[in-house]
């Protein structure tokens, strides 16, 4: 009897994840696990045969820094992550969490109506099982979140009592019994900012009873980095947990090539034994609330950490559309008013949730962070409006193309440990990032001579080329380059092999 399987992908290179150069083998899938890495016989049958000659096999993209705990609900296929080869993310992001619902801060304005109710951590796993996308999901604890409900909104510039801090640790180990991988922050956003670090470390600890992380949009980004990363690094201390820096940078130009000093930072508190992180999206620009750059006094040409309005996009703006794709200097201009006031009038009539794209980093340095050891993969994506960041449609080819392939910066191996490997080992997701028998097989096949991202900050919304496969949890999510509209994706839980 020949032997049979789910899937056999044939011929190609595989990577394991590990940091490993890619060896010669097949890959048989039974069910949701890889059964075989090796050499399968001639005579073997599947119901799905790859041919993967002249390709690289490597198991599914993990992005560890998504904001799309809403958008896998309201657009299951996921398109933009999917089709880059994102097989999990892990939403949850810069304080932006789900719970309580009713405070629940979203990078972008989503149709209601198409998003089930919940309560709960555990709430909302569960709908992700009950509506699931074409992904997996993991999810961080948004302390933001946390935070608006428990001062009960409003401005509340106030430290948090003790009662509000206990009520903030009961939700976060509700969240953590139901599988959450960690906690994050969102220092520059409202109301993470007016927390004191004592604060932090109180809400923090029930995750050292865990084992889950802190993962922090850090105080500041630009003149106050190091002070910034210090905190987030006090805070593990403390709390006696892992930390994770979101999206590592210099921003404004005043403050680049300061991440040399950020990276030595972190030298000497890894040196110390502290298990200290970091991710990074593959581009000079960041993108973001005009809101928050506004409040922290990043509009213009003055200040430490200034972005002059010309190098503003607008992303999404809900009240004006017609004006996405403009830069802050543009409507400046047509008001005739400084780019400071143009900001502000652009949030008074566009709407407060207006998100924008800013040229505000060194390539030399995205080049420098992504050598960097410490650096893992994720998107920082902001799937809504017409104009969003392209990094929520290219981060991985765009790293597999221009820094791998063209720049040389990382080795292909390395490139993929950042993607998978080392983001499962952190995240503390069994299972999943390696290729090995027994392991789940989320996978991807691409071209490594032709990936390219072609999504680009005119027309963001376009699908990269070079990537034929996609399979998350034994399913073809991506098949011959076309998104087969499959729902494979299950809730991730911290620790949790399935
Ligand atoms: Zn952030
Ligand atoms: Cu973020």
């Amino acid at each position: 009897m020949p032997e049979h399987y789910d899937v056999i992908i044939r011929g190609g290179t595989v990577y394991d994840g590990s940091g490993a150069a890619g060896v010669a083998a097949d890959l048989g899938v039974r069910g949701d696990r890889i059964a075989t890495v090796g050499a399968i016989a001639e005579d073997a049958t599947a119901g799905e045969v790859v041919d993967a000659s002249g390709l690289a096999v490597t198991p599914g993209f993990i992005d560890v820094h998504a904001h799309d705990d809403t958008l896998v609900l309201v657009e299951p296929d996921v398109t933009g992550k999917v089709m880059q080869g994102v097989t999990t993310v892990i939403n949850g992001n810069c304080g932006a969490g789900v719970v309580p619902a009713k405070f629940s801060r979203r990078f972008g304005e989503v149709d209601g109506s198409k998003i089930p109710e919940w309560e709960t951590y555990g709430g909302y796993l569960d709908a992700i099982a009950q509506q699931p996308p074409s992904q997996n999901v993991a999810t961080l604890v948004g302390f933001g979140t946390m935070r608006a409900g428990a001062l009960g909104g409003g401005k509340i510039e106030r430290p948090a009592t003790a009662d509000e801090i206990a009520q903030m640790q009961s939700w976060l180990r509700e969240a953590l019994q139901a599988g959450a991988v960690g906690m994050s922050t969102g220092l520059i956003y409202e109301p993470d900012r007016y927390s004191t670090t004592d604060e932090i470390v109180e809400v923090a600890k029930p995750l050292a009873e865990y084992g889950a992380l802190y993962a922090s949009h850090v105080r500041g980004e630009g003149a106050t980095l190091l002070d910034a990363h210090a905190e987030a690094m006090e805070i593990g201390r403390r709390a006696g947990v892992r930390v994770q820096i979101s999206h590592h940078k210099a921003s404004g130009r005043a403050n680049w090539g300061r991440i040399r000093d950020s990276i030595a930072q972190i030298e000497e508190a890894r040196a110390r034994g502290e298990d200290v992180t970091c991710d990074q999206y593959p581009y000079t620009a960041g993108s973001t609330r005009l809101f928050a750059l506004v409040q922290n006094g990043r509009v213009g040409d003055s200040g430490a950490d200034a972005i002059p309005g010309s190098d503003i996009l607008l992303a999404m703006v809900p009240q004006h559309t017609e004006w996405e794709g403009k830069s802050v200097a543009d409507l400046a201009d047509e008001w005739d008013v400084p780019d400071e006031q143009a900001a502000q009038r652009i949030i008074d009539e566009g709407g407060s949730g207006t998100i924008v794209v800013q040229f505000a980093m060194d390539e030399a340095d995205v080049r420098t962070i992504l050598a960097h050891p410490t650096t893992m993969i994720g998107t920082d994506g902001l799937g809504f409006g017409s104009r969003p960041h392209p990094r929520h449609y290219g981060s991985y080819p765009r790293i597999l193309g221009k820094y791998v392939r063209e720049e040389g910066v990382i080795t292909l191996e390395d490139a993929i440990w950042k993607m998978t490997g080392f983001p499962a080992t952190k995240f503390d997701l069994p299972g999943r990032g390696f290729i090995r028998e027994g392991a789940i097989a989320d996978l991807v096949v691409f071209n490594p001579d032709t990936v390219t991202e072609v999504s680009t900050y005119e027309d963001p919304r376009r699908t990269p080329i070079g990537m034929p496969w996609v399979f998350v949890n034994g399913e073809a999510i991506v098949r011959l380059g076309q998104h087969t509209h499959r729902r494979a994706g299950r809730p991730v839980r911290r620790g949790v092999d399935a």
